[in-house]
């Protein structure tokens, strides 16, 4: 065994790995939800309420966690969701998350505000790549951004609809937290006391590129002063499903919609041609008061009715979490803190090291459940508290 194999055991061990390493303010930024955390604690005690049941005298002695996902074969039923400070936490996280997603055969997304540019991400990090768009107030540089994505070669193009307005997170307030940084005594005092993130994150950003990580992958930032950045990161408010129908006609590719918590979009989403849908509250972040992704994935897989394709997030921290959201019908499942916190630990081992936690414990519990292939996971797994197959 690797230290790293050693060391980490679970997801839970590489959280706290990354707490160790991050200054409180980044950690608690990747760390926690918006207002009071309830839907971040509630999305894990929705997916731990599911049970699984078991079918015995099967013979599973060959399990296999693959699957097709939008019409592509890929080894496990995971794809790495997109999580913006992903290269603050690490010298170039992103590819390094690219790097453990391609070696795993899963796709990664790439965030809208990340700090290294598209090309190079998709070039280095190679494998299967999509990229995420945030539409920010100047549409018409969010559709550049989007030709820039298609141009570049991403694969799917991913829209998240659930952030149109500011997270509502005194955390950031009170750790000055503030992206692109402003320096304050508190945050300086911070970065020093953590001296493995200062030098080998941001020394290297500062030998190798000049200065601090910049969000260089938004048009809607092309030639504003760096002090005057923020102001330019202002969401739309105004986006509708006309701009979706826009996206459609310019996005040859496949397109997903993010951030999907009623049947009701679900339906339109694939009415108005997409190709899958992210069932998702943005790992609670968002809204403090959404439902947990995982208990209105039933409704919806229901009502898309196999017309597109169906991921959840949210919460999933271990492989029997990836199986009750398969067994409740999702395509594949999407995780953001899980890999995101083997990163901020070790760079692309960590990232790696995060996948393969999550593989083992998917093939174990699959032999555990007398479940051989993903194929034959089904409702009849899944049970609620009360007792009844949900
Ligand atoms: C620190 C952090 C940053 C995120 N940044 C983005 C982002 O830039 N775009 C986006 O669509 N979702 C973003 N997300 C949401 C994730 O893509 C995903 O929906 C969520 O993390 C899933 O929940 P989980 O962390 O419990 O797995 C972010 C999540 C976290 C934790």
């Amino acid at each position: 065994m690797t230290d790293l194999s050693r060391a980490a055991l679970d997801i839970e061990d590489l959280r706290l790995m990354a707490r160790r390493r991050l200054p409180k303010s980044l950690f608690d930024f990747i760390d926690h939800g918006s207002e009071d955390d309830v839907a971040l604690r509630n999305n894990r005690a929705e997916i731990e309420r599911i049970k699984l049941r078991t079918r015995v005298l099967n013979d599973v002695s060959s399990r296999d966690p693959a699957i097709t996902l939008l019409g592509m074969p890929q080894k496990l039923p995971l794809v790495i969701g997109p999580t913006g400070p992903a290269g603050y936490v690490w010298y170039r996280g992103e590819t390094a998350l690219a790097k453990a997603a391609a070696k795993a055969g899963i796709p990664f997304t790439l965030a809208s505000t990340s700090n290294t540019p598209m090309e190079t991400i998709l070039k280095e990090g190679g494998g299967r790549q999509w990229y995420q768009l945030y539409v920010w107030r100047d549409l018409e540089k969010s559709v550049q951004t989007v030709m820039r994505a298609r141009e570049a070669g991403f694969e799917t193009l991913v829209l998240t609809v659930d952030s149109t307005v500011a997270y509502n997170r005194k955390w950031d307030v009170q750790n000055d937290a503030t992206f692109p940084t402003r320096f304050t005594a508190r945050n300086v005092w911070d970065a020093l006391q953590h001296p493995r993130w200062l030098i080998g994150t941001v020394g290297r950003y500062v030998r190798a590129e000049g200065g601090l990580p910049r969000y260089v992958n938004v048009a809607a930032l092309d030639g504003v002063p760096l002090g005057q950045s923020r102001n330019h990161l202002v969401k739309n408010d105004t986006m509708t499903w006309d701009f979706l129908r826009r996206l459609r006609d310019i996005w040859p590719r496949k397109l997903i919609v993010k951030g999907i918590l009623h049947p009701a979009d679900a339906v339109k989403a694939a009415d108005y041609g997409v190709d899958a849908v992210i069932v998702s509250n943005h790992g609670g972040i968002a809204n403090d008061s959404a439902p947990a992704p995982i208990a209105v994935l039933p409704e919806i897989v229901a009502a898309a009715n196999k017309r597109i394709t169906v991921i959840v997030d949210s919460g999933f921290r271990r492989g029997s979490d990836v199986l009750k959201g398969l067994a409740l019908g999702a395509d594949a499942v999407m995780i953001g803190r899980a890999t995101l916190y083997g990163v901020a630990a070790a760079g692309e081992a960590g990232a790696s090291r995060a996948l393969d936690i999550l593989d083992a414990e998917i093939r174990r519990t699959m032999g555990a459940m007398g479940c051989s292939t993903i194929a034959s996971l089904s409702r009849d797994f899944v049970m609620t508290p009360s007792g009844a197959s949900n």
